[in-house]
Formats: C-alpha cells, structure tokens, sequence
C-alpha cells in the first residue's frame, strides 16, 4: 500500500501540511526540532489511526489548538483494481476536557515504524520486547490487540484480590473464577506472540546478514516460564503451584506479562555483548523482518516509517540499508543531513514546513 497524499491541520509543529510522497523511497531531511518525527507520526497516525510515539493523544494538537486533524488517500494497486480509500484522523477536545480519537479504520493498512527509542527492544528491559512481539502480533493477527486490553484487565483484577488484606482461603476461593478466564486469555497471547516469533525468524536472519556482512546470524526465541506448553490447562496449572507465593508476594507471577524475547548474535546475547552499532541494526533488522509477513497476513505491503535509521552505522551498513529499503514499497527516511539516493524523493522538514528538495 501506499499513502498517495496527505493533509494535516494543527498537527504537532505543522499548522497546515500538504504532502505528496513518492511510491517508493521518501527522504525527509532537515536539522534537529524541525518537524521530521512529528510528520512520521502523522503518517503513522493516518494509516494506523495510532500514534507511534504516545498513547497521550493531549499531545498531539498543536499548542493552544483544541483540535488536529489529518486527511489524506490510502492507495492499494497490487490488486487487480487499484484501491483509493480516503481517510480523515481527527484529535479533538471534548466539552469535559478529555481528548478523542476519531477516524475509521482501514482493515488493510499497515505502518511499521523504526526510531531511536527501539534500541531498547535490543538492550532494555523485558517490558520493551514484550511490547514489541505484542505491535508485530497486533500487525499480524489483529484480534490481538483487544485480548491484550482484556488480558491487562484481567492481571489488574488479579492483582488487585491478590493484595486484599483477607487471609490464604479467602483469597483463593475469590481468584478462582477469574483464573479460568487469565488463562485462556493469557495462553492465546503466548501462543499469538510465539506464531509472530516464528513468522520474524527466517526475514531477520535474511535482514541482518544482507545489512551486515560480517554480522553473523541473528536469532530471536520466545522465553517463558511454561516452557513448550500451548494449552490453557498449563497456565491455570502453573498458578495453582504458584498460588502460595502469589498471595504472599501479592502479586500474579506466571503470565504473559513475564516473558522476554532472547535475541542472539551467533549464539551471543545481543543485549550484554553487542556493539551499540550492532544493537542499532538488529533492532532495524527487527523492523524490517516484519515486512514479509505482515505483507502475507495483510494482503499488501506496509508503510515503514523510519526515523533516523541511519545514524550511528558505518557507511558500508548505511549503503546496504539504503539498497534493503530500494526494494520496498513506500518508505519514509527522515535524517538530520540532506542525503542523496538514486530515484528517491527528497522533501526537506524545516520549522514546521516541508517543500520538494
Ligand atoms: N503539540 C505540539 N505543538 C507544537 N509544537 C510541538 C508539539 N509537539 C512537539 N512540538 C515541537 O515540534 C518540534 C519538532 O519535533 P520533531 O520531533 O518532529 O523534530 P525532528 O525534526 O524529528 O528533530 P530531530 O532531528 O532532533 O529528531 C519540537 O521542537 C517540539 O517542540
Ligand atoms: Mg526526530
């Protein structure tokens, strides 16, 4: 897919915007504060109905505006017929002061962005790679996303009785309906997040050896304390045996909510022992994985909205990213300097305006 055009009002930095982005490769250059990750969210935002970067949609208007909105064309020609669909995104305050979200979803568009902030997922807690095997499952199998909410629910309810002053007895006979139903949801997650581990696995080793010739081979496992087991009887079992710990830590301690990815560098743990450049490019490499299958599971290539994901590499992986990202579909390329490509559309981002470079 395609975004064919865009309009903004308001958005962040933008007081108005109006971008026609090439089919392919968009270089979006211009110094530090000028507006480059703000239109990368917008794009994001127009395709996804989410922003990227913040679930505080407050901070999206621009400054003292009541109100952004976002129009714009989603174009799919890999079809027999090409598709247009028109898209409006609004972020407006409500009479009570909260903010809404409004704009249809589009069952078939798909962004995938790549910023500063996903070298975490390589070398940073275990939060960071669960969210991130959650946004690639969430881009496969949409019906992930709501058991994730639902799942969140149900762990705070559980908590919740979990910490209750009442003693041992009491407790159990309270969490016992609710356990049926966290472990049902919460081995769907496990085996959704296993599938999007599978599904990266084959692309990433692809990825990493073509971005990185003397990279080695990059391997990504999902780890949880249930081992290889798949069915919901293995988590609900799990509890019971942790149910003593649980009421004295006050705390659910088997789940979803405590697994990590490894991610390996020939057999290494990436996160103690790669570079920060090797980290960099496992974490884009990560990205660009998705690409395939989110195509297969979508029916159309994504957008990928990279925010400088050259920064920091040598120019031997620089040159390589470029020649990875001339064979996809639309591509937006933000860097704090002009940068030439052969048959890439250059805009240059300055001070909340963007113009054909
Ligand atoms: N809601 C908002 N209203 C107005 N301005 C905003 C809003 N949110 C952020 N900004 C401003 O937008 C500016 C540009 O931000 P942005 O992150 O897009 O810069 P950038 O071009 O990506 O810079 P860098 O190269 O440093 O990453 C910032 O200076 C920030 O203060
Ligand atoms: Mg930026």
């Amino acid at each position: 897919m395609q975004i064919g055009f865009v309009e903004a009002v308001d958005f962040r930095n933008y007081r108005t915007l109006s971008l026609a982005p090439g089919p392919r490769l968009n270089v979006l250059s211009g110094p530090n504060g000028q507006g480059k990750t703000n239109l990368l969210e917008a794009l994001g935002l127009l395709v996804t109905g989410r922003s990227f970067r913040t679930p505080r949609i407050a901070e999206i208007p621009r400054w003292g505006s009541p109100a952004a909105s976002l129009t714009g064309d989603l174009v799919r020609a890999d079809g027999t017929s090409p598709t247009r669909r028109a898209v409006r995104r609004t972020v407006e305050r409500l009479d009570d002061g909260r903010w809404q979200l409004g704009g249809e979803p589009v069952e078939w568009a798909r962004a995938i962005a790549f910023g500063w902030q996903d070298l975490e997922i390589v070398n940073g807690a275990p939060s960071a790679r669960r969210s991130f095997i959650d946004g690639v499952a969430g881009r496969l199998y949409p019906v992930h996303r709501s058991s994730l909410i639902q799942f969140r629910q149900l762990l705070a309810r559980r908590n919740r009785l979990l910490q209750g002053r009442s003693g041992d007895a009491a407790t159990r006979a309270r969490l016992e309906p609710w356990d049926a139903q966290f472990a049902t949801v919460g081995m769907e997650l496990v085996n959704r997040r296993r599938r999007a581990v599978a599904a990266l696995q084959t692309e990433l080793a692809r990825v990493y050896g073509a971005l990185c010739a003397t990279g080695g081979k990059v391997e990504i496992r999902y780890q949880t304390a249930l081992g290889e087991a798949s069915d919901a009887a293995a988590l609900l079992a799990a509890l019971e045996r942790a149910q003593r710990e649980e009421v004295r830590r006050g705390q659910t301690l088997v789940g979803p909510h405590r697994d990590d990815l490894a991610i390996e560098i020939d057999g290494v743990d990436a996160r103690a022992y790669g570079s920060r450049g090797q980290q960099r490019l496992v974490a884009l490499a990560l990205r660009l994985a998705e690409m395939l299958p989110v195509t297969d599971a979508a029916g159309t290539t994504p957008v990928l909205l990279l925010d400088d994901a050259l920064s920091e590499l040598d120019p031997a992986a620089r040159e390589q990213i470029v020649r990875e990202l001339a064979a996809a579909e639309q591509v937006f390329l933000t860097a704090p300097e002009p940068l030439t490509v052969k048959g890439a559309a250059v805009f240059s981002v300055n001070a909340g305006g963007v113009a054909s470079a």
